[in-house]
């Protein structure tokens, strides 16, 4: 409206009526003009509707009081489930809830600390790149998860990781190569690294973010998120738990990812 006012004001001001626009032309330019302005006023204030509408309907899932919770952690790591108790939490629920209760089994990278004894209801295969006889009697087959045509489609009901994902060279491929592996309605769980020490085994290639894992695999995602229990754990010369610093001189903050996923 202030526009409108001041250019009727210029039009009375004008002395020399030969160059005066005819006013009911002026008036219909000026209402146009106005006319604009206030459409447009409207559609942003549409648009800021629907983005407060949108922002309001995603807050619960917006989890604003994380920093302060990570911020809060301390030495509560201390006190935390063991970190391979929550890996086999998430595989015995992701199991559970997809129905699969036996079957056949494959650890890869399982040449060290196997864990068949916490899945005793399936055949336990293991899988990893060097020809070793593994831990406790387990037989480990000498193979690479990101190619290994030896092993046909659908050989298993349950494929499981701990530790492994960040010693891949391409996970990409061995992502594909567990999706083949499993039979449909199988179930794969692995818990990777988000943020640990440098560790070379026999070399530490990645880490990855809870959706950067969840990408590998062409599956129906049963769960997927950072586990940060220990990220206040400090590695570097605490009694029991020191570890001596790695090349980069130790690391402090601490996070795990886990994912679940089942073939449909
Ligand atoms: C850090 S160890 C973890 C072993 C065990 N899961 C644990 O918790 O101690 C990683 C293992 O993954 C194996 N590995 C790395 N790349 C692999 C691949 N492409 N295929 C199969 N195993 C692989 C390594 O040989 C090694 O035994």
């Amino acid at each position: 409206m202030h526009f409108k006012k001041r250019l009727l004001a210029a039009y009375r001001a004008f002395g020399d009526p030969g160059l005066v626009v005819d006013p009911t032309q002026m008036k219909r330019l000026v209402d146009a003009r106005v006319g604009l302005h206030l459409s447009k006023q409207k559609m942003h204030e549409t648009l800021r509707g629907a983005v407060e509408e949108g922002l309001a309907k995603m807050a619960p899932q917006l989890d604003n009081d994380l920093p302060g919770r990570l911020a809060a952690l301390g030495e509560e790591w201390k006190s935390a489930t063991p970190r391979w108790d929550r890996v086999r939490e998430v595989a015995h629920e992701a199991l559970e809830r997809a129905g699969v209760r036996g079957g056949r089994m494959l650890e890869i990278g399982g040449r060290l600390n196997p864990r068949h004894r916490d899945f005793p209801d399936f055949d336990y295969h293991a899988l990893d790149l060097e020809k070793a006889p593994g831990a406790e009697g387990v037989k480990v087959m000498a193979g690479d998860i990101t190619n290994c045509p030896q092993i046909p489609d659908g050989s298993f009901d349950f494929i499981f990781s701990f530790d492994v994902f960040e010693h891949i060279d391409r996970p990409w491929l061995a992502g594909q190569e567990i999706c083949r592996l499993l039979r449909p309605g199988g179930v794969t769980v692995h818990s990777t690294l988000f943020a640990w020490r440098y560790h070379p085994c026999p070399i530490d290639y990645f880490r990855f973010t809870a959706p950067g894992l969840k990408s590998l695999f062409d599956l129906d995602c049963l769960y997927s998120d950072f586990d940060y229990s220990e990220r206040r754990r400090d590695v570097r010369g605490q009694g029991r738990y020191a570890l001596k610093p790695d090349l980069l001189g130790g690391w402090r903050e601490n996070v795990r990812v886990h994912y679940a996923g089942v073939k449909r």
